[in-house]
Parts: C-alpha cells; sequence; structure tokens
C-alpha cells in the first residue's frame, strides 16, 4: 500500500464488482432511449471507462471540466466550466457520469446546463457518495459506494493532481495534507 494512505476503503476487486453492478442496472434502465454519456473530467476517467464497458447499448460519450478545488480539499461553489460540450442533447436521455458526490455543487450546475441544453432527462452515477457533504440539492441515481466525510484519493481520485492511478480507493493521510497548508 502507498505510504500516503492511512486505509483502503474500496478494492480494485471491489471496484470491478461496483462498476459491473451499476453498468448491468444501466443498461436495463436506459433501454429503448437514446443514451448520451457525460464523463466529468479529470476525476471520472477510471470509473467512465470501466462502467461503459458494462453498459451493452448503443450510446454517444462526451466530457465536460469544472474548474477544481484549486489544491484544497473542500469545494466552495464557485464552478468555472472548463470544457464543455458542443451541439444540441434534443432526444437525448444523458447519464452524467462524476467520481463522487460531495457538496454537489459541481453537478447540479452542470446537470442543470445541460437540461437547458435541451436533453430529455439527465440521470447522475457517481462511484462514491458522501452525503455528509451535501449542500446542493442533488441526489445520485447511482451509486457505487456511500463514503464517510474523508478526503479520499486513488482511481481518479486525485490530491493536488497525485495519486490518480492508485488501483484502489484509500483515505489520504491527514498529515499529506495538513503539513501542504
Ligand atoms: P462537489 O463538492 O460535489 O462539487 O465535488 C467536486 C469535486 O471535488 C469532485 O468531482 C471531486 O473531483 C472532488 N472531490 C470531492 N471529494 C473528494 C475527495 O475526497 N477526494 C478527491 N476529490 C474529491
Ligand atoms: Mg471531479
Amino acid at each position: 500500500m502507498n505510504k500516503d494512505i492511512s486505509e483502503i476503503l474500496v478494492t480494485s476487486e471491489e471496484l470491478g464488482e461496483h462498476t459491473r453492478r451499476l453498468g448491468e442496472q444501466i443498461t436495463r434502465d436506459f433501454a429503448g432511449k437514446k443514451l448520451f454519456i457525460v464523463g466529468v473530467l479529470n476525476g471520472c476517467i477510471y470509473f467512465l471507462t470501466d462502467l461503459s464497458r458494462h453498459i451493452d447499448l448503443p450510446c454517444r460519450i462526451d466530457f465536460m471540466q469544472a474548474s477544481s478545488y484549486g489544491g484544497g480539499t473542500c469545494s466552495c461553489g464557485d464552478i468555472t466550466i472548463v470544457k464543455n460540450i458542443s451541439g444540441s442533447l434534443q432526444g437525448y436521455d444523458v447519464l452524467l457520469v462524476d467520481d463522487i458526490l460531495d457538496t454537489g455543487y459541481t453537478l447540479s450546475c452542470i446537470r442543470d446546463m445541460l437540461l437547458k441544453k435541451g436533453a430529455d432527462s439527465v440521470s447522475v452515477a457517481v462511484l462514491l457518495d458522501k452525503p455528509a457533504g451535501r449542500k446542493a440539492d442533488i441526489k445520485a441515481d447511482y451509486v457505487g459506494v456511500d463514503v464517510p466525510n474523508e478526503f479520499v484519493v486513488g482511481y481518479g481520485f486525485d490530491y493536488n493532481q497525485r495519486y490518480r492511478n492508485l488501483p484502489y480507493i484509500g483515505v489520504l493521510r491527514r498529515e499529506v495534507y495538513e503539513s501542504a497548508q
């Protein structure tokens, strides 16, 4: 295990099970619909690539990017869109995919933008849900695991752009970010 990690929250095997379960559920729920998967960069990359391989339906895939925490460990609710998707979403049922629902500011802002672009519906899939952190009015339709209010890294989750490539999700030792502040 990486020395900066105090505890593994979700193992690599469990990640495989969660993405399979959610992908199969999404396959059933979106059968017959025009599915458009929108991933939120950069955190979604591992989850979206694994999840989408378990979605056995024709679909489009594109990405958006919102401003990040700017190096800290809490969200301020001030969202800037850095990369958008082009064109109308009329006729599409959108599956918005992100790594985590924490305060919910990022996903509620992006969900509203996608509805304004004409999406018939917007459903939300996240690998992790931190219900204790919620501030915006949003619920995820598909959740891998509920996690406690701790700062996690790995499988796409970063701290200052590090640790994304860990094959599991772990709790980052407090010393790592407290000594940097
Ligand atoms: P929000 O607070 O729900 O708007 O989440 C914004 C973004 O913060 C998420 O998409 C993640 O990229 C990031 N984030 C939230 N919690 C964590 C965490 O524990 N580790 C790493 N990134 C996080
Ligand atoms: Mg993110």
